[in-house]
């Protein structure tokens, strides 16, 4: 299969993907019986993985969308991240971050700062996929779909210069020697 440039292999099939998913989805129903937690999923690469997650859950809780806007700074020519779309109060709530996938971790690294900062009861981390190798932050993730190894993937919301998305099977590059 080929986007853009890149040719890719199936990695993860879509049927292992969804038997992953319930059984995430039991444990977290387990977890959080009581709890009212709030999902936050982080756009857009969580978009389907909360979609397919949510509809396992089936205790009371709640879901919101997240994202974070990348710009550069004039001054510095470094990047901020701005957390935008936050609209729950999430004092004294229960989060459980849904994340696509955890490379170094940065990106959750600098959200979970600012929920500390929010006054949150509890928070957690559910990531479909996680590069272990890759991990630079020490983040806690409680939930973890897949380990996979340090190979960029593409598919079930993942993209790859904005294309791939749609695909139902998760697909990781092929490497050319
Ligand atoms: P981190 O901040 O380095 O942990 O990167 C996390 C973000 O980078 C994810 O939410 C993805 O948007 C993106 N990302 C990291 N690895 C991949 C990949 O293999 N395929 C597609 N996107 C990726």
């Amino acid at each position: 299969m080929q986007i853009l440039d890149q040719h890719f292999e199936i990695f993860i099939p879509a049927s292992s993907i969804q038997q992953r998913i319930k059984d995430l989805g039991v444990q977290i129903n387990k977890d959080y019986r009581g709890k009212n937690p709030i999902f936050l999923s982080i756009l857009n690469g969580a978009f389907i993985f909360a979609a397919d997650l949510i509809r396992e859950i089936h205790i009371p809780s709640e879901i919101s969308f997240i994202k974070l806007k990348s710009y550069k700074r004039m001054e510095s020519g470094g990047k901020i991240r701005e957390l935008l779309g936050l609209e729950h109060d999430i004092f004294n709530r229960n989060i459980v971050i849904v994340e696509d996938i955890v490379d170094t971790g940065k990106t959750l690294n600098h959200i979970l700062e600012e929920f500390k900062e929010l006054g949150a009861r509890s928070i957690e981390i559910l990531t479909l996929l996680h590069k272990k190798e890759a991990n630079r932050y020490p983040i806690d993730l409680r939930y973890v779909g897949f380990e996979i190894p340090d190979k960029f993937v593409v598919g079930y919301g993942l993209d790859y210069e904005g294309q791939g998305r749609n695909l139902k099977d998760i697909y990781k590059v092929i490497s050319v020697a």
